[in-house]
């Protein structure tokens, strides 16, 4: 890790702590149902990967893949489905699985779409959260940390394509956008 460009906020181990009882969270709700675990390419990839092994139910993985509209760096929620899931969530219980809810616009448009296909119910996980910048109506029900309005990467969270795979959850130094133009610059999501 670069600490130049990034501050630590939340080291690996209290990440993987975390993730431990977000696991149990989720098992103790959902034990002796069916649960479908259902993740967005390429956002929660590394979350949804340490969640999954943290649940102690059986469970099934789908996977979805979004392409937001307009300019990159300003969250209408509205998307455009790339790769849909494999199959059908009728009757099923699906926990989506978020890095970080921001103005919750996004997810409140997939959970829209969801909602048409008739599963059984729909709930959130996410690893983290930004309540001060909600739009949107969307609660995570499962939620690690609420966190302020910082830029956030690492721990699969990027600026443009960078910092993914940092094992801690880092904010971004203002010093290496700062300079860019509107559109380079870290999202301005409302
Ligand atoms: P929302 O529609 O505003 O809730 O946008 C959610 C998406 O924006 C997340 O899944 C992330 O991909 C991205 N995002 C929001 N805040 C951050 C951040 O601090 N760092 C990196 N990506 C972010």
């Amino acid at each position: 890790m670069n600490l130049n460009e990034v501050d630590i906020l939340i080291t690996p181990q209290e990440i993987r702590a975390k993730v431990q009882t977000l696991g149990q969270e989720i098992t103790r709700e959902y034990s002796g149902k069916d649960l479908l675990l259902l993740g967005i390419f390429k956002i929660a990839f590394i979350f949804l990967a340490d969640l999954v092994r943290a649940i102690d139910i059986p469970v099934q993985i789908d996977f979805m893949d979004i392409s937001s509209y307009g300019p990159s760096t300003v969250s209408s929620g509205e998307v455009r489905i790339i790769k849909d899931l494999d199959a059908s969530i009728k009757g099923k219980n699906v926990l989506l699985v978020e890095d970080i809810v921001d103005t919750g616009l996004t997810l409140k448009y997939i959970t829209a779409i969801l909602h048409k296909r008739e599963p059984e119910s729909i709930k959130i996980c996410c690893m983290l959260d930004k309540p001060s910048r909600r739009i949107a109506d969307i609660k995570p029900d499962f939620c690690g940390y609420a966190v302020e309005d910082r830029f956030i990467v690492g721990y699969g969270l990027d600026y443009r394509e960078n910092y993914r795979e940092y094992p801690a959850i880092c904010e971004l130094k203002p010093c290496v956008y700062q300079g860019r133009n509107d559109k380079e610059q870290p999202p301005d999501k409302s």
